[in-house]
């Protein structure tokens, strides 16, 4: 099947896409107001598409019209530029259904989730404690998508906190220790990263040679 995307419904395109392009890490976004007040949600239109400069992209949807157009989490990295990137083990993932809920403005995920904030280091932004990662970011530029208030946030990591014990002094980083997990299909699946295969990476000359293996295996010439 195929489909010329702009004569798909919203719905429907919605549903082909994140059902499709999976798994997709989540970022539990933490964010400031104008007047210091925490905010915290996650997003799995998310991803690190650089390292240097390094750089996250988050895609926030609007709300309806009749409410507040923009997102708490949009309507503060318009206020103050800055926010942290919090990624999610599977310890997290409760509280951070937690955040999903659309609660008023006022209300403190922190608090109704049961999470600890830390300060952060060079934004205003708290952090989640007991997140492994916690990404603290500027913002470099925010596309606005046109329809129904979507913006796309182009994010510099200007800090990185990796929990203790979990990178060693070449850099390596202990994955299973991070435990982290990511969205899957449907509104409520999600997957761990301990599912795992190896591909090694191959350079041309090995990749060369092994065809040529092969090719005298399938013909049976020397
Ligand atoms: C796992 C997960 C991923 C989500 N990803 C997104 C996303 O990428 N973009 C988005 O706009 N909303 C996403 N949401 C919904 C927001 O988290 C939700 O609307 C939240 O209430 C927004 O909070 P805020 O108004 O405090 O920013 C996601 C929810 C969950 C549970």
């Amino acid at each position: 099947m195929d489909w010329v995307t702009s004569e798909l419904s919203e719905r429907n395109l919605y549903k082909l896409l994140v059902n499709t392009v999976l798994p997709r890490p989540i970022a539990l976004v933490t964010t400031v107001d104008a007047n210091g007040h925490a905010n915290a949600a996650p997003f799995s239109f998310f991803n690190v598409f650089s390292h240097a400069p390094p750089l996250v992209v988050l895609g926030i949807e609007g709300r309806s019209p009749a409410e507040s157009p923009l997102k708490d989490t949009m309507r503060n990295i318009r206020a103050t530029g800055t926010f942290v990137v919090n990624l999610v083990d599977r310890a997290l993932v409760e509280a951070m259904n937690v955040c999903a809920i659309d609660f008023p403005a006022e209300m403190d995920e922190f608090a109704a989730a049961g999470l600890t904030s830390l300060p952060s280091q060079q934004v205003a932004a708290p952090r989640i404690a007991s997140s492994p990662v916690q990404l603290e970011c500027r913002e470099t530029v925010s596309l606005s998508l046109g329809t129904r208030n979507r913006n796309l946030v182009v994010g510099e990591i200007v800090h990185l906190h990796i929990r203790d014990g979990l990178v060693d002094d070449q850099f390596h980083v202990d994955v299973d220790g991070l435990d982290l997990v990511a969205r899957l299909h449907g509104a409520d699946w999600y997957t761990t990263t301990r599912d795992r295969f190896q591909v090694p990476r191959q350079t041309f000359d090995k990749w060369r040679s092994q065809q040529a293996t092969q090719s005298i295996a399938d013909t049976g010439e020397a």
